[in-house]
């Protein structure tokens, strides 16, 4: 049993329903859910009422962990209210991810920087978290010159609603899109992603070319990753690296069917880049609302609770 005091802002969401279930799948029992005026007071599977995320509820100091689904800007206004009550806040928006000085976290990636948080850790993109881990191994053993991507990205990464709209649509109307905010000529999500897989990598001059694209699928975010190594790597090496790596399954051939509802990176496809020197291609698979969000920010909370489990065992020593 898990005694930490959890807030989930944004309970009603996409990922914190999905957050709600792993918490409780991961024995949590003192978890409150937060949402809107719109939502409070109506109840959730497993019997929790929704609570108004308040800045006065958020920052009252009765939770150690706020786990924030709520969107950028909510993000922006609520967030520093349950820093001040004295909780760590783990942020899946993209309001702090770039902000110097706010660890952006892939556990198996840069999980020691999440130590140096202020009380704000940031969660990243739901394609960065799969993608960069399966690019540390590779990037760790021949280091990586440049990186090239296409994404398919299901509707439920853009919130509960989209899946709702999907559900409701005729088949004969699905169609692929481009629905994010423009930044230039480039999506804001193809700009994120260049920006927050250099972060992460500790590797800022990394090139990075990415076309992102949604698709008609309910959940599972898949990914076309080209890349250019600096030194050779034939595809069999990468496969062993990735089958060692954590949170990473070889496969065939994967598919967000098969990425839905497990915690795993699924990567295959691993090919030589024919149109580059010492290059790489592999496609790769991932549940968007676990290891792409509650998962992933679940697992950076943990490894700043079970630190301070250590430093209070230690202070009683
Ligand atoms: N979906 C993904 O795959 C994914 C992956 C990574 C990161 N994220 C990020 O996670 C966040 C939420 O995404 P989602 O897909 O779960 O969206 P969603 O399904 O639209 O859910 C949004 C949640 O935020 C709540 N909310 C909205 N405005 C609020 C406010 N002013 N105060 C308090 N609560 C508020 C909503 O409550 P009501 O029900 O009361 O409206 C709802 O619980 C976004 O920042 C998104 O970028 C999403």
């Amino acid at each position: 049993m898990r005694e930490s005091r959890v807030g989930v802002v944004g309970a009603t969401g996409a990922v914190g329903t999905i957050t709600l279930r792993l918490l409780r799948e991961r024995g949590y029992t003192n978890v409150r859910a937060f949402a809107s005026e719109r939502s409070a007071g109506s109840m959730l599977d497993g019997g929790i009422v929704v609570e108004e995320a308040t800045p006065d509820a958020l920052a009252a100091g009765d939770l150690d962990l706020a786990l924030f689904s709520v969107g950028t800007s909510a993000s922006r206004e609520l967030v520093p209210h349950a820093v001040r009550g004295g909780a760590i806040a783990v942020d899946k928006s993209s309001a702090y991810r770039l902000e110097p000085g706010i660890p952006l976290v892939v556990p198996e990636v840069n999980g020691a920087r999440a130590l140096e948080h202020d009380g704000i850790v940031a969660n990243p993109n739901c394609c960065t978290i799969p993608l960069t881990c399966v690019l540390k191994p590779l990037h760790d053993a021949a280091g990586l010159r440049s990186l090239r991507v296409s994404t398919y990205q299901s509707v439920s990464g853009a919130g509960a609603r989209r899946m709702e709209a999907l559900l409701a649509e005729p088949q004969a109307e699905h169609n692929l899109v481009m629905d994010w905010s423009w930044d230039g000529d480039e999506t804001d999500e193809e700009s994120k992603l260049r920006a927050e897989t250099r972060k992460i990598m500790e590797l800022p001059e990394l090139p990075v070319s990415a076309t992102t694209v949604r698709v008609p699928v309910l959940v599972g975010h898949a990914e076309a990753v080209w890349l250019e190594l600096e030194e050779p790597l034939s595809p069999d090496q990468a496969t062993e690296l990735l089958a060692a790596a954590p949170s990473v399954r070889v496969v065939e051939v994967p598919t967000p069917r098969d990425a839905a509802q497990t915690d795993d990176v699924l990567v295959g496809r691993i090919r030589r880049d024919r149109a580059s020197e010492h290059g790489l291609a592999l496609f790769l698979a991932c549940d968007n609302l676990r290891k792409g969000a509650a998962l992933n920010a679940i697992q950076i909370a943990e490894l700043l609770l079970d630190r301070v489990a250590v430093q209070n065992d230690r202070s009683l020593v």
